[in-house]
Formats: C-alpha cells, structure tokens, sequence
C-alpha cells in the first residue's frame, strides 16, 4: 500500500513541510522555491526543460493559499490563482538535503607518485568505442587519477576522432582539431622536433587551457622516445610544507606565450599568465600550468623578487623529478595515453630518426565540460535517471 502523505504550512519558515500521516518528516520545501519550480506548462517547458518563469515576476514573500496532498501529489493553489502539482516522488528526489551532490562534479581525486608506473588503469579501445560503462569508466579514473592508458588502437591517424566523437566533441585549438607530433625540419614548435621535453603542461598560453590530453601513438622510435607522467597535484600538496615557496608558486603569476602559423597562414601570438599552482577559493587545487619552452622572458614583477621566484620555480621541478614522483613509460603502436593536463605533467626523451625509423604520434584535447556531461548521461541512462 502506497504511504499516505499529508503537508503542513509552517509561516515561520515559509516552507511546505511534507510529511508522512505518521508524522515523519520527508523535506522541507519553501514556498518561493515551489513557485519558481512550478512544473506546469506556463511555468516549465516540457521540451527544453527550460525555466519560464522569470525572477521579475517571482515574488520572494509568496505564500500559498491552498496546499494539500491528494494521490501522492502535492497540489498548491496561489494567490493569483495559479495551480501547481507536485509528484511526491519528485519532491522527494528533490530534498535539499540531496541537491548539488553531483557525484560526476565532485570526484575524490588519489594523488600518485612511482607507484603507479605498475597500476595506470588501462582500458581497451574497442570497449571504449562500443561500451558506455568502458567509456563512463575511463573519464572517472581521469578524474581520479589524471592517467589512463588505451590499449590496441588501430596503427592509424584517426583513432582519437572516434574517441572525440564518444564523448561528443574534442576541444578545437590553434593546433587544430587533432594535431600530428612527429618531427620536421624548422619546426615551429619543440613538439615538432626530436629533442627532450621536460615535464610540462600544454598550452600554459591559453586562458582557456584545454583540460584533457590524448596522444595516440601511431609510430614509435626505436630509440628513446619514452614520456614521463607526474602528478603534479601530489608534488603540489608535498610542497605546502614549504609555505613560503608555496605561496609563491600559488600566487606569483607567470608569464607564458607562444607563436605560431597555422597551415592555413593564421599568425598566432598566444600570451596568458598565471601562478604555476593554481588553487580555487577553498584551498584545494584548480590546476598546474608549467611550461619552460613557452615561459616568457618577461616576468611583472618587482627585479628584486625575480631570484626568489627563479628558487621557487627550481624546487618545484626538483620536486616533479624526484624518483618517488616520476613514471616512465615508452607507448607502442596503438597505445593511447590520456591525461588531466592540468594536472599530471608530462615530458619526452629526446628519440632518433632516421630513415627506417620515425616516431608519430596524434594528439587531441577534450574540455572536462564535455566529458563529465558524458559521464552524467551515462550514469542517468544506467540508473534509469530522469534529468531534474
Ligand atoms: C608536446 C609533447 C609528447 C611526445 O609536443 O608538447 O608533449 O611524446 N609531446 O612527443
Ligand atoms: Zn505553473
Ligand atoms: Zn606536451
């Protein structure tokens, strides 16, 4: 037998209290947030799920005329006269108490230092290609971890526009859509070479830095080659017991920028800056942004402060290279390795080429935005979940 709910007007709280007969307790609703919530076609639109009722017209002190629970729903009249219906079962999902735990916005991240050389969560590319879990799976331990790898990916450019086309789109940049990272004479850029790169983020030049990184590996060196990965949140975290060099590394912001011509003949000239460590308002950490390649020589601030800066910035990379915090690992053909890149910094040994033997890999970004609203899509279609 369906439980029998009744409501109570409670004035001093200005909420609909919903109860059981019995008198439980079920939530607390207030009266304005049953207005603006109204579910009605006036109020809601069925096909957008889009909101019409507008803030000029909603009244913070309303209060309801008539609110009773007939066959499990909450009907109200107001003064105007407008009729709003509430399923209990919805009020219920909607319990203030429940909102706002987005489980996908909120991921409890697990920092790693050479430990995870030997425990990368690894995930195949035909399961992420044709399996929702797979593919749910492998942007949670991104979010978790910051590195995954794909394994058996065709040989072949391409692969990582199926995986955009998973999560919905990649994010575009001044690179293109994908790029292709093997090395050429008079590269425009040290990716583009044959050269080492030391551990980095990408496109620390961009305000809008793209968030996830993929780099498949279509060709690989049979001489070096190999990247490195380091949690740069953990070697962040160590570094708040040094709070001077972390304050400055948190607050200093740092110059970095790029240019480049595109294969169209576009002149960029890429230029933001921003403290290495970058922390939102409760502490906790935004993103990393370290790049010597693109570092400027211009630094703004005072020339009495640049050598403590150029020490702080030198035990951070002293921190990144400590053998507790680095892996190395050299991809194969059809390895695809993902990472945060606001996160996980990663860097490249210098390789050979020769005639038989070249390195290629092609690279792409996805923005979180799109990935999480995969992850939410999927997780709603698995558990049967209605958008609120
Ligand atoms: C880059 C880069 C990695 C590699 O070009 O920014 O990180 O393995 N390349 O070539
Ligand atoms: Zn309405
Ligand atoms: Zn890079």
């Amino acid at each position: 037998m369906d439980t029998i709910f009744r409501v109570e007007l409670d004035l001093p709280s200005r909420s609909c209290l919903l109860k059981t007969n019995d008198g439980n307790l079920i939530g607390t609703y207030p009266y304005v947030w049953l207005r603006d919530n109204c579910r009605c076609d006036k109020c809601f639109h069925p096909s957008s799920l889009g909101r019409l009722v507008t803030m000029a017209n909603l009244d913070p002190d309303i209060i309801p005329d008539v609110a009773e629970v007939h066959a499990q729903t909450l009907n109200i009249r107001w003064p105007d006269d407008h009729r709003s219906q509430f399923p209990v079962s919805w009020l219920q999902e909607n319990q203030f108490s429940n909102m706002s735990k987005d489980p996908v916005s909120t991921p409890v991240r697990q920092f790693w230092g050479k430990e995870m050389q030997h425990k990368i969560p690894k995930f195949s590319f035909q399961d992420i290609l044709h399996n929702d879990k797979s593919l749910h799976d492998w942007i949670e331990a991104l979010q978790v971890h910051g590195l995954a790898l794909i394994i058996d990916a065709p040989h072949k450019e391409g692969a990582i526009l199926e995986i955009g086309k998973r999560i919905s789109i990649l994010k575009m940049t001044n690179f293109g859509n994908t790029f292709q990272l093997y090395s050429k004479p008079g590269a425009g850029n040290l990716g583009y070479t044959n050269t080492e790169l030391g551990l980095h983020t990408d496109m620390t030049y961009y305000a809008y830095t793209p968030n996830i990184q993929i780099l498949h590996c279509i060709k690989q060196s049979s001489n070096g080659g190999e990247n490195q990965f380091c949690d740069g949140y953990k070697v962040a975290e160590d570094l708040r017991h040094k709070p001077e060099v972390f304050r400055i590394l948190s607050t200093t912001p740092i110059d970095f920028r790029d240019w480049r011509t595109d294969s169209d003949g576009n002149m960029f000239h890429m230029k933001h800056r921003s403290p290495i460590i970058q922390l939102l308002p409760d502490g906790r950490f935004k993103a990393i942004s370290y790049c010597d390649s693109v570092r400027a020589p211009y630094i703004q601030i005072p020339v009495q402060d640049v050598y403590t800066i150029y020490q702080a910035l030198k035990m951070f990379n002293t921190e990144l290279y400590k053998e507790e915090n680095i892996i190395e690992i050299k991809l194969i053909e059809g390895d695809i390795v993902s990472f945060d890149n606001q996160r996980v910094l990663h860097g490249r040994s210098g390789f050979t080429v020769t005639e038989t033997s070249t390195r290629h890999l092609e690279g792409a970004y996805i923005d979180w935005d799109e990935a999480c609203s995969r992850m939410r899509v999927i997780r709603e279609q698995m558990f049967n979940q209605k958008p609120l």
